[in-house]
């Protein structure tokens, strides 16, 4: 822990995104330092203004751009000089060109593989000196239900990719004590869901995702951000390798009536 203050630091990527900003949110009403990464520097810098932080804890913006390499290790070694060490990383950040097998655009497959799944490993890559050096550290990978029920293939390919990823950093990292673990949202209205629709066809998809849900709504940020408070509090130390759906049974296949 910081010697200084006794509280973890927790860096989120897509800080300023609907998830990101219910989860930064909640790590900083549990008390943890947050570091609020985001390609869009100046909404993560308006996100941490309305972080309500206590008297000796802090939150801080800083721009990344999670494709590029450079971008990552400047920004880690900006974070690591304000705090001297990084306990929790909640890879949240990604982007979603949408196109089916038979129409894709190569380069825009290659610019989601790049943010999506190279960027969080690049990202870990970075940071697992703070974690040797700590002897503990959490890993939250936001993948999406898709990864098991299919979807638009750049984005489950990466969301697929990204569950490999948690459970092969779950294994390379445990000699530090390092937990990895993914968290699998179901459907919820953002930027990100709503790009390239209009209101009407997202509210068509709700309806259909719901009707495909067992618990019968779509997912809340505020589910997804007490997932993640679970997963990066000492109640989940002997949790790791897991992908955790966050998305009412939506990950089931529908069953046909009696
Ligand atoms: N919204 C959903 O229905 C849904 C469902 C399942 C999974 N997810 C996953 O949840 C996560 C967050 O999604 P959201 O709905 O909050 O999306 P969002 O669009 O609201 O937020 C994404 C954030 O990532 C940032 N970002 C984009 N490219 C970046 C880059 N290259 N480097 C750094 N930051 C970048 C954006 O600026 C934005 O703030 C994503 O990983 C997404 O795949 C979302």
């Amino acid at each position: 822990m910081n010697p200084a203050t006794d509280r973890a630091v927790a860096l989120v990527t897509g800080a300023a995104g609907e998830l990101g900003r219910a989860i930064c949110a909640r790590l900083c009403r549990d008390g943890l330092h947050v570091v609020a990464v985001d390609l869009n520097l100046e909404a993560a810098q308006a996100l941490v203004r309305d972080l309500d932080c206590q008297p000796g804890q802090r939150a801080l913006a800083l721009h990344a751009d999670l494709g590029d390499q450079a971008s990552i290790e400047a920004m880690v070694d900006r974070a690591g000089a304000a705090f001297g060490r990084i306990d929790v990383v909640v890879n949240n950040a990604a982007v979603n060109h949408r196109g089916s097998l038979f129409d894709f655009d190569p380069v825009q497959w290659d610019h989601m593989m790049a943010v999506n799944l190279r960027g969080p490993a690049l990202l870990c890559q970075k940071v697992a000196p703070y974690w040797k050096a700590q002897g503990s550290g959490r890993v939250i990978n936001m993948v999406s239900r898709c990864w098991v029920a299919g979807g638009p293939p750049a984005y489950v390919a990466c969301k697929a990719g990204l569950v490999g990823l948690t459970r092969s950093m779950a294994r390379e990292l445990a000699p530090w004590q390092v937990t990895v673990n993914a968290i699998a949202p179901g459907l919820l209205p953002s930027a990100f869901t709503l790009d390239g629709r209009d209101r009407e066809s997202f509210e068509l998809m709700a309806e259909g995702s719901i009707g495909n849900t067992p618990l019968k709504r779509l997912t809340t940020p505020e589910d997804i951000a007490n997932t993640t408070a679970f997963l990066a509090s000492s109640d989940a130390a002997f949790i790791t390798a897991e992908v955790i759906h966050v998305c009412g049974g939506s990950q089931l296949a529908p069953f046909g009536r009696a």
